[in-house]
């Protein structure tokens, strides 16, 4: 069996900077209560139309790529982490394939919103270690700017996500002492609607229940999305935030010390943990619960927001840019979401 390394890793963040006075031209919020909340001073958002989320997360695998050493036609299999694709169908790890010209190697997408990257990464490692592929590029990318309710209704929701992507190349390592040493994946799907975006989907079940008059009186095309829906602001992000914040607090410690037990470590080992960033309090509270100083723990959802799949490995990668993840470093990810979902993955650098 190989171990995995990340062999390569690249981000992208568009340049359209959103500060919070920015936000208070659509919605009654402000930068006092955002920064105090979340911590997020500003976000990007892309190009409306020149940006998507596979254009972000192909800016971002060709960072990955060359600094890999390897080039689009090395890689031999793409997976792609999103809850933003640019398609209902298909997917947009084949419109990476076709947006860097590979050869017709597989694609697989990743629906597991904030802990995608996680998931996605825990795929890769197995191909890896099994020794089926030698180059993988796995992907972490959203566009939230593209459909947020920018009324005060959904101040909660709107002012905390950001859009951006994040890449990099998995290969085998030479020798097993340095890559991935393992990855730990969850869910609780009783809270599934806690954190979700209910239409267009193709639901007509129990948590719904008063929809269905709105089918009675629907268009049998208007069914996917009806006007009653809009008019409900079903297709917008819908978050029940204490709940989530309540999870993620006990879920990322525990997930951590569950790939710290794995591998008989302690959390005074970790040189540097990059969670999801989500909101600056969950990770301070994180941090404090594990026993960990300042410079063992990333955040920049200051500058970015919580870009959901891109979070961790633009965190990742801005880290490794700074010189605070360096070669042999032990650095564990972590995650939590919409789900929920929630994982760890602990590496050697
Ligand atoms: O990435 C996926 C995982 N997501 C998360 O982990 C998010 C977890 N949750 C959170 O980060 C927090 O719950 C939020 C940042 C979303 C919200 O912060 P909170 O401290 O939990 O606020 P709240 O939802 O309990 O709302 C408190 C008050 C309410 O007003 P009243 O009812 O007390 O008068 C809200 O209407 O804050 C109000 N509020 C706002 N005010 C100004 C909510 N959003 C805003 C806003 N600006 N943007």
């Amino acid at each position: 069996m190989f171990r995995t390394i990340i062999a390569g890793i690249g981000k992208y963040v568009p340049e359209n900077i959103v500060t919070n006075s920015d936000l208070q031209k659509y919605m009654d919020t402000s930068d006092e209560w955002i920064q105090e909340r979340t911590g997020i001073k500003e976000r990007r958002y892309a190009d409306r139309t020149s940006e998507t989320t596979t254009t972000m997360g192909v800016e971002a695998a060709r960072i990955a790529i060359e600094r890999a050493g390897t080039t689009p036609q090395d890689i031999d299999f793409i997976i792609f982490a999103t809850l933003s694709p640019d398609y209902y169908f298909p997917g947009c790890g084949v419109l990476t394939q076709r947006a860097l010209k590979m050869k017709e190697i597989g694609a697989l997408d990743v629906r597991n919103q904030c802990s995608g990257f996680v998931y996605a990464l825990s795929v890769g490692d197995q191909y890896i270690r099994s020794g089926m592929y030698k180059n993988i590029l796995v992907i972490g990318s959203d566009k939230h700017s593209f459909g947020l309710d920018f009324s005060t209704r959904g101040r909660n929701v709107s002012v905390i996500f950001g859009d951006g992507a994040g890449a990099v190349v998995l290969q085998p390592a030479e020798d097993d002492t340095r890559g991935i040493l393992s990855t730990h994946l969850h869910c609780d799907g009783e809270s599934a609607e806690l954190l979700a975006m209910y239409n267009p989907g193709t639901h007509a079940n129990h948590w719904l229940d008063q929809q269905l008059a709105d089918f009675d009186n629907a268009e049998i095309g208007e069914m996917f999305m009806s006007h009653a829906m809009i008019d409900k602001a079903q297709n917008f992000p819908f978050m029940d935030g204490p709940s989530v914040f309540k999870k993620a607090v006990v879920k990322i410690p525990e997930t951590v010390m569950e790939a710290l037990d794995t591998n008989s470590l302690r959390p005074s080992d970790i040189d540097m943990l990059i969670p999801h960033q989500a909101n600056l309090r969950i990770s301070q509270f994180v941090q404090q619960k594990l026993g960990l100083g300042d410079d063992q723990v990333y955040n920049n959802i200051q500058r970015y927001g919580n870009t959901t799949s891109a979070s961790i490995p633009i965190a990742l990668c801005e880290a490794w840019e700074q010189g605070k993840v360096k070669e042999r470093d032990l650095v564990c990810l972590a995650s939590f979401g919409s789900g929920f979902t929630w994982g760890s993955a602990l590496l050697r650098w």
